[in-house]
């Protein structure tokens, strides 16, 4: 009997201390739980992303934005900004970069040219600086096909420094001009131009009177460049100036013409 009582004295001291051991852990919880509850407004989402919005800002990308307005690229980036998960990537080509191009350069393309040369810019994923390193070529940009001779974007990188080649422009990215989560804007000083519009098609040079089907399609003169560097150099610079010369001089006019055709492009 005596050690029956004493065990249940033991068992009333025991739940008495645990009521009171529970009541302490809520008076000493007891403070903590208001603020973290009121700490806790619902997060607001975030704007949507407005590229030209953000071109505006950094103040050297008119030339850049006035296309995208014309192509109504600014609204499918957007879009594409506010809908995706992916993210996306720009190469900004600065007002310098544009008017460094040949003449004309611009004019002498279709609407739908425009439009590829913009989407020849934009990669579907956001890249960070440091992912550049690790990215394997060439990249797929949205003007699609990145095959030899169509869409190829490559970069190089050494350090923080992040070279783009198209295999017919060589430049380097020259700045962040913004970056979050969601999309990065790369500031580039020369305008990617894409083998696929500016390659040089048919040789001017009497030499090649008539095309045959079995001579090599995929743009001879950059393969001789590549197997013999520097001893073709000259020929490669003639067979591309020429093309240059005659698409810059019919693109002008388009260019300046305000964007009623180029409205065209979405019908
Ligand atoms: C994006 O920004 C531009 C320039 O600030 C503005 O004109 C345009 O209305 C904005 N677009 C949207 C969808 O807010
Ligand atoms: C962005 O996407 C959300 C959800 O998909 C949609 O409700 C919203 O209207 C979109 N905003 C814009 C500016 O397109
Ligand atoms: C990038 O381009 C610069 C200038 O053309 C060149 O000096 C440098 O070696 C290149 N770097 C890489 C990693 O390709
Ligand atoms: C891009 O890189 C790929 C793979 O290294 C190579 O085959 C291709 O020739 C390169 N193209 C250009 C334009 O540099
Ligand atoms: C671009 O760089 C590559 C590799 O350095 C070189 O072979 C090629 O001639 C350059 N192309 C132009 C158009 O400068
Ligand atoms: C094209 O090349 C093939 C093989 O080299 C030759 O048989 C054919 O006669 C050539 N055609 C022309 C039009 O030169």
């Amino acid at each position: 009997m005596k050690s029956i009582s004493t065990y249940h004295r033991a068992l009333v001291l025991l739940f008495i201390y645990d009521i009171a051991s529970t009541a302490r852990c809520q008076s000493v919880q007891a403070p903590a739980v208001p603020p973290a509850i009121a700490a806790a407004p619902t997060p607001a989402p975030p704007p949507p992303l407005n590229i030209t919005a953000i071109l505006q800002k950094a103040g050297q990308f008119t030339t850049l934005i006035r296309l995208l307005k014309s192509t109504q690229l600014d609204e499918r980036i957007n879009a594409q900004l506010n809908n995706s998960n992916a993210g996306l990537t720009l190469f900004a080509p600065s007002d310098n970069a544009f008017s460094s191009l040949q003449p004309g350069t611009l004019n002498k393309l279709t609407n739908q040219q425009h439009v590829t040369l913009l989407q020849f810019h934009v990669i579907p994923t956001l890249i960070t600086l440091s992912q550049f390193q690790t990215v394997s070529n060439p990249l797929s940009t949205q003007a699609g096909d990145s095959g030899d001779g169509h869409y190829p974007l490559n970069v190089t990188t050494a350090g923080t420094q992040v070279n783009i080649s198209t295999g017919l422009v060589n430049t380097t990215v020259t700045g962040t001009v913004y970056s979050d989560s969601q999309l990065a804007v790369y500031q580039v000083d020369k305008v990617l131009l894409p083998l696929g519009i500016f390659r040089p098609t048919v040789p001017a040079p009497p030499a090649k009177a008539e095309k045959n089907a079995s001579a090599p399609s995929e743009g001879p003169s950059l393969t001789t460049l590549d197997s013999a560097g520097v001893s073709s150099g000259v020929e490669w610079e003639s067979l591309l100036a020429f093309p240059f010369a005659v698409s810059v001089s019919l693109f002008v006019m388009e260019f300046l013409n305000p964007l009623g055709s180029l409205f065209e492009v979405e019908n």
